[in-house]
């Protein structure tokens, strides 16, 4: 007999033969009937037992099945109007494919109380809870999502190394490795490449791809290895054709997930709208708006996580939007590598996205001519020909261009408001935890 899905038994008709595999969530014993919660990837279904009709060696078994084994039943589809769902699986024949022992080292019960931290340790554990793999579930529609907008948008998806001589990002620490006789590092962002590969003819190209950031922080939207989802676009107009095509991106995930993860949502009780039009304002707009409700920056700072907090309540009251671009960061505060704007000598052509408060991607347009680029290199401290392989990139004929990273897994946080990053992280790193 083949094995039916557990969503796919509301199309079996009552009567029917049917065999099904999963996990043991719960078992009921009401000593004449015996009940066996079972879980497979797509839902759970109420097995029973009844005295006579299961043979009686196996009937008494079934008290002895410790949660989370995996099971394989044969029964009957029975419609049962006192059943949660309407029908129920009359076990005729079962087997303990693999035990689980006994007692688990978490809770895998829908109200688990146990920690983030030990739920991390036995991950494959918590991710066999319904409303955790939804997460999962919605996760991969996003990566889904993006793929499908990327493509649709004539974009070049690209792969870049991981193992780099150097970075560009200021304020990004970098992991040393180790390589043969040589010190090497984790790549912080495919930055050099991205914008490489625009100048290489493709003119727009995405990578998904993991990030790694030396950063010791402990907050609840950092962590040591991250998901980047990076994109650069050649012979922009301004930085607003990078903005624009963000806005279409968020858009396209929103309406993506809505209509293909119905009931991933259900299960995490989310109800996403997509955004119309990002606002856009620039970081002095900002500063202003933060100063009325005694937030005070100066001109030089960044927006601390408080001030995006604030600035996400106040941008949300006056345009209805949990969606805000904020505009011409201070140079400053930005890699040498962004464009100024003319004339600003102290600003840039940068922007953050920032999503409920929290930022959950930057951009800008990049400085392409040569000259313009070692000169503000030369102000943040840095000699561009010292870095041979990112100058050449400028030398022969590199078009305008722009592009943003951009935080999946914070992404994945805002959108099914999880209160951790680490929640929308599989299998999370962060300076204590290195395992499993
Ligand atoms: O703001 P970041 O550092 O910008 C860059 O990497 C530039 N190359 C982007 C560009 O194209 N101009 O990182 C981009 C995004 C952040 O907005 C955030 O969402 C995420 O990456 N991010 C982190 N996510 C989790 N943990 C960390 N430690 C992160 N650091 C950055
Ligand atoms: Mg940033």
């Amino acid at each position: 007999m083949l094995r039916t899905y557990i969503q796919d038994l509301k199309d079996v008709k009552d009567g029917e033969k049917v065999l099904i595999k999963g996990w043991a969530a719960h078992i009921k014993d009401l000593s004449k009937v015996k009940f066996v919660i079972l879980r497979d990837k797509t839902g759970e279904i109420q097995a029973v037992a009844v005295k006579d009709k299961t043979p009686n060696d196996k009937f008494e078994e079934i008290t002895k099945i410790p949660p989370e084994s995996s099971l394989s039943i044969e029964g009957t589809l029975k419609k049962n109007k006192v059943a949660k769902i309407g029908y129920e699986v009359v076990i005729e024949n079962f087997e303990i494919l693999n035990k689980a022992e006994t007692p688990l080292p978490i809770d895998t019960t829908p109200k688990s109380n146990t920690n983030i931290d030990k739920r991390i340790d036995y991950r494959f554990l918590d991710v066999r809870r319904p409303e955790i793999r939804a997460i999962f579930n919605i996760r991969s529609a996003v990566v889904r999502a993006v793929t499908e907008f990327f493509d649709s948008e004539g974009f070049t998806n690209i792969s870049t190394p991981k193992i780099t001589a150097a970075g560009v990002e200021s304020g990004a620490e970098m992991f040393a490795v180790k390589y043969f006789n040589k010190e090497a590092f984790l790549s912080q962002s495919p930055q050099i490449y991205k914008q490489m590969m625009v100048a290489a003819g493709f003119e727009k190209v995405y990578e998904i791809g993991t990030v790694f950031r030396a950063e010791k922080s402990h907050t609840t939207r950092h962590v040591t290895e991250f998901t980047g989802v990076d994109m650069e676009m050649g012979f922009i107009k301004d930085m607003g054709d990078v903005m624009d095509a963000v806005e279409k991106l968020f858009i396209h995930i929103i309406n993506y997930v809505n209509k293909n993860s119905t009931k991933d949502l259900e299960t995490l009780k989310i109800e996403l709208t997509p955004p119309k039009n990002i606002p856009r304002i620039t970081m002095q707009e900002a500063k202003k708006l933060l100063a009325g409700k005694g937030k005070k920056l100066s001109e030089k700072e960044d927006l601390d996580s408080e001030a995006e907090s604030i600035l996400g309540e106040i941008i949300a009251e006056k345009h209805n939007s949990n969606f805000v671009f904020v505009t011409n960061y201070p140079w400053s505060i930005r890699p040498f590598y962004h464009m100024k704007p003319e004339g600003d000598n102290e600003g840039t052509c940068s922007f953050d996205l920032i999503w409920n408060g929290v930022e959950i991607a930057t951009g800008a347009q990049r400085e392409h001519r040569y000259d313009v680029l070692k000169k503000q290199a030369k102000e943040k401290g840095i000699d561009l020909d010292s870095m041979k392989e990112y100058a050449d990139i400028f030398k022969f004929g590199c078009p305008p261009h722009g592009g943003i990273g951009l935080g999946l897994d914070r992404m994945v946080q805002r959108l099914l408001k999880l209160s951790n990053i680490r929640e929308a992280i599989l299998l999370p790193r962060d300076p204590e935890r290195l395992t499993p």
